[in-house]
């Protein structure tokens, strides 16, 4: 068995963060969503793992290498010149997959728990494809399925404007190699791309079985900035429940007297915490400065980065950047990389910014 994960497109929606930045690597609870996934692939027992990369590509190759710090994970890495479907990228992928077994998850999706017993499903059965759905209570957005009274999959469909069911596909399939015949058989869709849902139905319109997965944890498309803070939210929650309280704070960390810190916090090596109220669950990444600052529930601070005389709540502040003296609470906020947000004191007293292509920005 191999796995293929999808780390091409674009990521507009999630625009300016993923202009400089793939949207994959991303971090909720100060890990980047694609470390996640192929922890998730790698603890399933499965260690060839193939990522398709697109514009993005050698900022991934980058954080991820060859797998090695993934314990034993062997990364082979496959271009796409463009993103045209995530069927497409079934196509370019046939070299590395060959005739195995493959489990495909798309790079931007997070799940509660692993995907251990999917993969253990399918290998134990002689189905084409395997599918993970979930019940949400609008799936126009996504492809959906229908099922049949055997519970076996009658038919799918790409965003349909009319949903046959509230099943929503996820994005992770299970696949043998007959899924090759299906992506050569399919043609574009009307966005122009090589659509993986017209794929499998292909194979249910050709007398192939698939079955379903039904989902019963939470899951997260992480297309827009507010699905980033919900998957933030989400999987801090469930690392502190799999955390022992003793391992919370790192040894290195720094807590001054005058700082309450309670229970569902995460301080990595090097924090420096003066002064300051933090209500889990939070995560303060390493070497961050916390100083005179009220850190709210949900909110991931990741590493050096420095936080002044600030309230600041169910948010993510992205690595090397300064948060400092603001007049109200900062809330529900994705802060880039090296960004700073600050008080100014000179006169004329006024707003200014520079900000990049794409930003948005609400003031009171
Ligand atoms: O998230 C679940 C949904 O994912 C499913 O319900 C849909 O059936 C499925 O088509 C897909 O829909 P999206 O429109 O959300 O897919 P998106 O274009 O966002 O791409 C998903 C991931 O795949 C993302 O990490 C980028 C990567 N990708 C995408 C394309 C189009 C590639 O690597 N290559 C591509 O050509």
């Amino acid at each position: 068995m191999k796995g293929l994960i999808l780390s091409g497109g674009k990521g507009t929606r999630l625009y300016p963060l993923t202009y400089t930045r793939a949207k994959q690597l991303i971090p909720v609870a100060n890990k980047p969503i694609l470390f996640r996934v192929i922890e998730s692939i790698r603890n399933a027992g499965i260690r060839e793992i193939g990522i398709v990369i697109g514009s993005t590509g050698e900022e991934i190759r980058g954080a991820v290498g060859n797998g090695e710090q993934f314990g034993d994970v062997k990364i082979t890495y496959i271009p796409q010149e463009s993103p045209d479907g995530l069927a497409h990228a079934v196509k370019i992928s046939q070299d590395f997959l060959q005739d195995d077994d493959f489990v495909m998850f798309l790079g931007d999706n997070v799940i509660q728990g692993g995907i251990n017993q999917l993969v253990e499903e399918f290998t134990q059965h002689a189905w084409t494809s395997q599918i993970v759905l979930k019940e949400v209570l609008d799936p126009r957005a996504y492809g959906v399925a229908k099922l049949r009274e055997d519970g076996s999959v009658e038919y799918l469909v790409e965003k349909p404007k009319e949903p046959p069911s509230k099943l929503a596909l996820v994005g992770i399939y299970m696949f043998d190699h007959h899924i090759f015949e299906a992506v050569h058989a399919i043609k574009p869709s009307k966005r122009g791309e090589l659509e993986i849902t017209d794929a499998i139905q292909w194979l249910a319109e050709n007398g192939y079985t698939i079955y379903p997965h039904i989902h019963q944890g939470w899951w997260v498309d992480t297309g827009k900035p507010t699905d980033m803070l919900e998957a933030n939210s989400l999987v801090m929650e469930e690392i502190l429940s799999e955390m022992a309280e003793a391992e919370r704070v790192s040894p290195s960390a720094v807590i001054n007297h005058n700082s309450m810190i309670d229970h569902r916090v995460i301080v990595s090596e090097g924090a420096l915490i003066t002064d300051s109220i933090i209500r889990g669950p939070a995560t303060i990444g390493a070497h961050a400065r916390i100083e005179n600052s009220y850190v709210g529930p949900y909110t991931s601070i990741d590493k050096n980065v420095t936080i002044r005389n600030c309230e600041v709540e169910r948010s993510i502040i992205l690595e090397e950047s300064t948060l400092e003296d603001l007049p109200t609470r900062l809330q529900d906020s994705l802060i880039g990389r090296k960004a700073t947000v600050k008080r100014g004191t000179e006169k004329p007293r006024a707003l200014k910014m520079n900000l990049g292509d794409y930003s948005n920005i609400q003031i009171i």
